[in-house]
């Protein structure tokens, strides 16, 4: 079961002079169980890629398949297929459309031909999977709501399909550290148990670093660097430079203590592994 992405092409207003080749000559496939993240400097093609993975944008060239069927196909496959991928758009206000909160959420489940009672547990479920209190929240319009609030309920409708497939991209704009943990936390629970796929597009060094397993680096449009996640940040650091990407914090002021000297060992690229690495080469305990 994955998302084989075909060696797709992809460009904006052809043949105007606004033309701009977004994506060239892609091909990946995303397998589910996965957690990748899709790094890469601004405008690089992040989410050209990931708009092309449910069928929103058509590529110019090549072809996308879920789980074997042609996204772009017309006909119930190709539709159900599309369904599989689930997306929380870069803008949330993007996606909301619903008079209140309840129906945002509500309609996904509902189109999908589920029974009343089943969309209404559905719906209290992702709005708490959110941390949107219902009786706060459930009645009001979607768009008289917080940046962050918007980014929930948008999290919260794609959540309640329950796809194979999950993009988020950039789930934490726009949200403070405390729901950015939590949705973080609910997020790898349902990851594990639902053994989904997830593909996360961050600017966030550190979120990659925590919770991805295998990196997709993209610059120009083309997938540059797809490789294990901690191979790719300690390997591939001169690369990541010239493509203007960044490696978490952690992983630089380790190489900065081991230059002067405190030797560190392993792969450290998160900040609990920072701290378990120093506290074994000065020998602390209870670490
Ligand atoms: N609707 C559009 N019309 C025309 N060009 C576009 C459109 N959307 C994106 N582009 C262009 O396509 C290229 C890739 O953009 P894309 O939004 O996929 O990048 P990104 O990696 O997601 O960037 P960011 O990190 O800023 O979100 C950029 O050059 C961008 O200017
Ligand atoms: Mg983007």
């Amino acid at each position: 079961m994955s998302i084989d992405v075909k060696n797709i092409s992809y460009t904006y207003m052809a043949k105007t002079p606004f033309e701009c080749q977004a994506l060239d000559q892609v091909s990946v496939t995303i397998n589910k169980g996965e957690f990748v993240a899709i790094i890469g400097h601004t405008g690089s093609g992040k989410s050209t890629l990931a708009e092309h993975l449910n069928g929103l944008l058509h590529p110019t060239t090549g072809a996308v398949y879920v789980d074997g069927i042609d996204v772009n196909g017309k006909g119930a496959d190709a539709k159900k297929a599309r369904h599989q991928v689930g997306m929380v758009f870069q803008y949330p206000e993007h996606q909301l459309f619903a008079e209140t909160v309840y129906e945002d959420i509500a309609f996904g489940p509902r189109n999908s031909g589920k029974d009343p009672d089943t969309v209404d547990a559905a719906v209290r479920s992702a709005m708490e999977f959110v941390n949107l209190d219902f009786a706060t929240f459930a009645q009001r319009s979607p768009f008289a709501l917080s940046g962050g609030q918007m980014r929930r309920v948008a999290i919260a409708g794609v959540v309640a399909m329950e796809p194979d497939y999950l993009i988020m991209d950039e789930p934490s704009a726009g949200l403070d550290p405390r729901s950015r943990n939590m949705i973080f936390a609910q997020l790898m629970t349902i990851f594990k148990k639902r053994k989904m796929a997830v593909i996360l597009i961050t600017h966030s060094m550190e979120e990659a670093a925590l919770y991805a397993d295998r990196l997709l680096v993209m610059s120009g449009g083309k997938l540059c660097i797809d490789g294990k996640t901690s191979d790719v940040f300690i390997n591939d650091e001169k690369t990541l430079e010239k493509l203007a990407v960044d490696v978490p914090e952690s992983f630089k002021l380790a190489e900065e203590l081991q230059q002067q000297g405190l030797p560190l060992k392993g792969a450290i690229l998160t900040e609990a592994q920072l701290v378990k690495a120093i506290a074994k080469a000065k020998g602390w305990s209870g670490c």
